[in-house]
Formats: C-alpha cells, sequence, structure tokens
C-alpha cells in the first residue's frame, strides 16, 4: 500500500515508521522543514527508544521518506493517515483547528480515491465532521473513506508497543473499508477489533480514562495505607491477582503525568458535559491526581520545617521514564514549591534535562550525575522511576549526601533492603523507615 501520514510528531512518526517496517511505502508529511531534514537522516526530533535505527533502516531500503509538500506527499496514496496535535484548549476540550487544516490540505490534492484514517485522538463525533470539511473542500471528483484508528502506544516503548499491542481498533461506516484497513495492519499480527466511527473514538478516551482511574484508585488506597500501617505495594499486589482487577497500572505514586492523561481525562469530562452529562467519578480522578503531588510535599513539611537554603536533590525529571517528555510532569509543580520555599534544588535526569530547561524555575541547578546531584544535599526527592535510579546502590546516599533523606515518589526500593542501611526513608503507602 501506498501510504502518507500528515504530522510527525510522536504518534505520526512511530506510526510511519512502524507501517513502512511492515512492508508499505511511506510518506510523513510535516510543515517543519528542518525537522524533515534532519528525519531524512534518519534523526527522530523526539527521544524513543529504537525509533532512530528504525527509521535508517526503512529509510536505506527505500520505503520511508520525508516532505514538506503536500502535492508530493498526497499523490497516488490509497490511505492517508491524520496524526497531527489536538491540544487542550482553556477550558480542557480539544483544539481541532490542526486537523481542520489536514482535512483541507487532503480535499484540495487528492487526484485518487482514498481511505483517511484519523490516529489522533479527537472527541466524540469529529470523523464525521471531517469527512465533512474534507467533501465539502474537495477540488477533484474523487470517493473519500474515513476510518478512526486511535492510537494505544506508551511514549517510552512506543515501537515495542507497535508490535505488541493487545488490539487495533478500526471504526469504519463499512465492512469493506474496515477490512482494508486490517489488511494494512495484518503484519503487526494483533488482533483487530472492528466496529463504529463512534464507538471508536469513544474507546480511546474511555480507555485512557479507565487507566487513569485505576492510578488515581490506588494513590487514594495508598494514602489511607499509610493512615492505617499498611503496604500499598502488597495490596495492590494482592489486588492485581483477581483477573478481573488486573495488575497493571496499579503503581502508587505522585500521579499521572504526560501528553495524554490529563488532556485525555479533562476531554472527556467536556465530552460529556456538552451533552449535559456530568461524568463525576473521573472529575473525581482528575482532583485526586491533582493532589497526588502535594502528598509527598506535605511529608516533606513535616520533616523540615524550614527548606530554605537547603540543598535539595532531585532525581527524574521526565513524566515517566524512557523519555524526556516533560509534559505535566510531577516535577514541574514540585520544583516550583522547593524554589518557592528557598531551597536550592539542584536536578538530575538522564535524557529530559533539555525540555527541563525550558519549562523549570530558572533557579533549577542542573547536575551532571546523580552523584553530582547528591553531594552534600539535605535531603533528595526521587520523581521518575528511571532503572539508573533504581539500581542505584543506597551506601551511594550515605557516602554523597550531608544526611541520608531520601522522600522516594515512585518506590523505586525495596523496604527490607532499605533497612539494611543507615538512610532515613520516606515512600508512598509504605512505613517510613528511619
Ligand atoms: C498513555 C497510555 O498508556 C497509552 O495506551 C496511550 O496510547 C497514550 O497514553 C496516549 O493516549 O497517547 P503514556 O502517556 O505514554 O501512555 O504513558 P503511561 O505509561 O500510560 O503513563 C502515564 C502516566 O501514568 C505516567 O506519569 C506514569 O508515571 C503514571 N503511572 C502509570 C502511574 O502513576 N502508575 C501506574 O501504575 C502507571
Amino acid at each position: 500500500m501506498k501510504i502518507a501520514v500528515v504530522g510527525t510528531g510522536y504518534v505520526g512518526l512511530v506510526t510511519g515508521t512502524c507501517l513502512s517496517e511492515i512492508g508499505h511505502t511511506v510518506t510523513c508529511i510535516d510543515i517543519d522543514q528542518n525537522k524533515i531534514n534532519k528525519m531524512r537522516e534518519g534523526i527522530s526530533p523526539i527521544y524513543e527508544p529504537g525509533l532512530d535505527e528504525l527509521m535508517k533502516k526503512n529509510i536505506m531500503e527505500n520505503r520511508l521518506f520525508f516532505t514538506t509538500d503536500h502535492n508530493e506527499g498526497f499523490d497516488n496514496k490509497d490511505v492517508i493517515y491524520i496524526a497531527v496535535g489536538t491540544p487542550e484548549k482553556e477550558d480542557g476540550s480539544a483544539n481541532l483547528s490542526f486537523v481542520e487544516q489536514v482535512a483541507i490540505d487532503i480535499a484540495t490534492h487528492i487526484k485518487k480515491d482514498v481511505i483517511v484514517v484519523t490516529k489522533s485522538t479527537v472527541p466524540v463525533g469529529t470523523n464525521d465532521w471531517i469527512k465533512e470539511v474534507i467533501l465539502n473542500n474537495l477540488v477533484n471528483d474523487v470517493k473519500v473513506e474515513i476510518v478512526s484508528n486511535p492510537e494505544f502506544l506508551r511514549e517510552g516503548s512506543a515501537i515495542y508497543d507497535s508490535f505488541n499491542g493487545d488490539r487495533i481498533v478500526v471504526g469504519a461506516e463499512n465492512e469493506e473499508t474496515a477490512d482494508i484497513i486490517e489488511e494494512i495492519n495484518k503484519p503487526f499480527g494483533i488482533p483487530v477489533f472492528k466496529t463504529d466511527i463512534r464507538s471508536a473514538e469513544m474507546i480511546k478516551y474511555a480507555a485512557n480514562a479507565f487507566l487513569a482511574t485505576k492510578i488515581s484508585f490506588i494513590n487514594e488506597i495508598s494514602n489511607i495505607c499509610e493512615k492505617v500501617g499498611a503496604n500499598v505495594e502488597d495490596v495492590a499486589n494482592g489486588m492485581g491477582q483477581d483477573n478481573r482487577i488486573g495488575s497493571q497500572f496499579l503503581n502508587a505514586g505522585i500521579g499521572y503525568g504526560g501528553s495524554c492523561f490529563p488532556k485525555d481525562t479533562k476531554a472527556l469530562v467536556q465530552i460529556a458535559g456538552n451533552v449535559d452529562y456530568e461524568f463525576e467519578l473521573l472529575k473525581g480522578v482528575i482532583r485526586v491526581n491533582q493532589k497526588q503531588q502535594e502528598v509527598l510535599l506535605r511529608k516533606l513539611e513535616q520533616k523540615f520545617d524550614n527548606l530554605k537554603g537547603r540543598k535539595v536533590a532531585v532525581l527524574g525529571l521526565a513524566f515517566k521514564p524512557n523519555t524526556d517528555d516533560m509534559r505535566e510532569a510531577a516535577s514541574i509543580v514540585i520544583t516550583q514549591y522547593l524554589v518557592e520555599k528557598g531551597a536550592n534544588v539542584v536536578a538530575y535526569d538522564p535524557v529530559a534535562m533539555e525540555n527541563a530547561k525550558q519549562i523549570l524555575d530558572s533557579k533549577v541547578v542542573y547536575a551532571a550525575s546523580t552523584i553530582d546531584a547528591l553531594k552534600e544535599a539535605d535531603v533528595v526527592l526521587i520523581l521518575t522511576e528511571w532503572n539508573e535510579f533504581k539500581d542505584l546502590d543506597l551506601e551511594t546516599f550515605v557516602k554523597y549526601m550531608k544526611q541520608p533523606v531520601i522522600f522516594d515518589g515512585r518506590n523505586c526500593f525495596e523496604p527490607n533492603n532499605v533497612k539494611k542501611h543507615h538512610v532515613e526513608y520516606h515512600s508512598m503507602g509504605r512505613p517510613s523507615i528511619n
């Protein structure tokens, strides 16, 4: 198949690269010439393990192309994927102006029948609207079919997920179109779930909202565990062994961040609100998440009534490990608080520091390594569970810090192991160790 992918953000680039890897000829289109030039050399603008290698391989094998030119990009394509951003508007709803522009570009450039597949996360009903926009702007007499094919990739493991996902959701107007999209995806070897367009659009929001609910649920259980002297990890394990519950996404911590859960949960509340339905449960999920970072800060306040002039080491800035993405990261709120309290914040993250510099308070200092950050620190906060931190020998804290006081927002260490070392250790939903 000849495929075009519009938008080379995280979803578009991964989708385009993986579709080329399974044998399709793919042209990725973006408006940013600098980005396109880099990608032509196999350099990805985002940090995603394995992506550069896969891009280079498929560029070399003449299956993966990049262009800013719509004429060239849309020429002779059977299928066009829309993968542009749908950023959050101030009221929590999705901004569809990029999607609209792509729909107009498609309408004015296509010269043969095409299937337009929406990968971007869009509110229910948007695909019908996209079809309308395309039909209203069509220049040539061609047929257009619309498909909703939401994305379930996780940042940091997107390549793995592309080849090992649980299902591919295809929402189409008719069976014939759904079959073509199923055929395109066949080499991935992942089951295809076919449904109507609106249900497919809803599945994406419902799935993300449910995962966010699991996280906020376990975080509240974690807060209660702390008060009743239980261990949330054991509670989550014991719960998760029930197949009806499942063990994934029950890691307590300082809440979810990233470009998806915060945005999609708010958008779903908005979608419900638009049809006069108050999604009370999801509103609670969002509130709990916003409060969860404060749980760590309140514990810190209990230990230090004054942070002024203290050196606070912060390990981990990205919203989760294996990404340089800082969007809605817990580190934003937490470092801001520390700076306001007059602490000397010295932060380290294996890959997100360049992005962090654009976002965090200018008073935050960046260390060259974990040890650099820990040197002479009064306290350390662990905000992202990078393996590099989880693998640390606890003696490192004893050796380099002024006093080895650890506030672990991501439960990186086993309490039984911690007990063997002379450190003060506070984690989430588990008894503190002094
Ligand atoms: C999420 C979904 O997992 C993907 O299926 C979906 O495709 C994607 O959003 C999207 O809509 O594009 P992602 O945002 O990359 O993927 O990251 P996750 O691995 O889901 O983690 C999200 C946040 O939840 C992170 O801040 C993570 O630290 C937190 N989390 C996750 C927890 O606090 N506890 C857990 O048990 C799991």
